[in-house]
């Protein structure tokens, strides 16, 4: 067994949101140096029926609509019209940029009887519901109703698609389903952007796991797991259990170094640069992540479909300036899927099937899990109503 010393050293000064890169950069060549990680100070128990239970999960995904959620990211809205649906913690949605360029969201029902009135993504002059033809235009406003004249007193002024509170903010589209429980602008302040006007969008994927949506996310906030996991993969260009962990209120960040960082060590502090080097993973409670890889960043949302069963989006987008034709951020993005993503994937599917055996009344998250831990207890608050 291996023996960490595990002493961090002392955290640089940070004026708001997370460190610099150069802060995390000294940190990491102090983890290399004195082979040590970060760490928590506490051995977090989670119940295993908290991860089985319907009642928790229908608790669970309120929070998700009381909270200001990623719903994907504005590059994906490129012009009028861009839209896209989709469910989002059990509501069919439709978020859509309209001319005057600002970005909404609807709850995505034809206000006749109910039909969704747009379906994946693409770009529309306006919405015409499958059914019967009712046509919306891209703010919502009810346009058209064939045959009007079935329809005496129909108030077309209060018959639009109903509006959902939506924001762009940090390069993300976030919307709110139940606006009032959370102040976004508490939750989402001192938050660095996150994804830049530079960014391209790549493309965007979806995936179905027979898996809770925490124990897939759980997967996401630690690098305890990197050289058991991903033996061939990851750890030959990374780390064993050398991490830096952050948090920012709910929200969290894991960087995960790169082995060539270690060349940072004959560069002056004021002159590193991380890009390439690091992988930075950030938790925006609570269900979505952006992963910023060597060469492309990942919008992920993790959607609870059902008490097991998680639907994985993910948009893939270039880094920030250059990769002006996105080869890089393509192969980035196929090794990191066809490999690293893979062997996530059967862990967590294992431990979904595991959760019936009987074997653990509690998964146990120790001192280099410690961001999972403050999800939990984020979540908790979360639940007894702190938003
Ligand atoms: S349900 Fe949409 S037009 Fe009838
Ligand atoms: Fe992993």
């Amino acid at each position: 067994m291996s023996i960490h010393k595990s002493t961090p050293p002392p955290a640089p000064a940070r004026a708001e949101g997370f460190l610099s890169d150069a802060a995390v950069a000294a940190r990491v060549l102090a983890h290399i140096r004195d082979g040590t990680t970060d760490r928590g100070d506490c051995v977090w128990r989670e119940p295993v029926a908290h991860y089985r239970s319907e009642e928790r999960f229908a608790r669970e995904r309120a929070v998700l609509r009381r909270w200001p959620v990623p719903f994907c990211p504005s590059a994906a809205l490129p012009e009028a019209g861009s839209y896209l649906a989709r469910e989002a913690a059990g509501t069919p949605l439709l978020v859509v940029r309209g001319r005057d360029g600002r970005v909404r969201a609807f709850r995505n029902a034809c206000r006749h009887r109910g039909t969704q009135v747009a379906q994946g993504s693409g770009c529309a002059r306006s919405f015409v519901c499958p059914y019967h033809g009712w046509t919306y235009r891209l703010d919502g406003a009810l346009h058209r109703v064939p045959h009007d004249d079935g329809f005496p007193g129909l108030d077309a002024e209060k018959s639009g698609l109903v509006p959902v509170a939506c924001e762009e903010r940090l390069g993300l589209v976030f919307v709110t389903q139940e606006p009032g429980a959370v102040d976004a602008d508490g939750v989402l302040a001192g938050l660095p952007p996150l994804v830049d006007p530079t960014q391209r969008f790549l493309g965007a994927g979806e995936v179905e796991a027979e898996v809770n949506w925490k124990i897939y996310l759980e997967g996401f906030l630690e690098g305890y797991h990197i050289r058991a996991t991903h033996p061939k993969t990851f750890y030959p260009y990374g780390f064993d259990n050398l991490n830096v962990v952050e948090t920012h209120g709910p929200h969290s960040r894991v960087t995960f170094p790169f082995r060539r960082i270690e060349k940072l060590a004959d560069v002056p502090p004021e002159e590193r640069r991380v890009d390439g080097l690091l992988t930075y993973v950030y938790h925006l409670f609570p269900n979505a992540l952006v992963t910023v890889l060597s060469h492309h960043t990942n919008l992920v949302v993790l959607e609870p479909v059902a008490l097991g069963r998680t639907r994985l989006l993910t948009w893939a987008l270039t880094n920030r300036g250059g990769d002006p034709d996105g080869a890089d951020a393509k192969r980035d993005a196929e090794f990191v899927n066809s490999t690293g993503a893979a062997e996530d994937l059967a862990v967590v599917l294992s431990i979904q099937r595991s959760a019936a055996s009987g074997a653990n009344e509690f998964f146990t998250f120790g001192h280099f899990e410690s961001l999972i831990a403050h999800f939990h207890r984020t979540l908790a608050g979360a639940l007894a109503g702190g938003g």
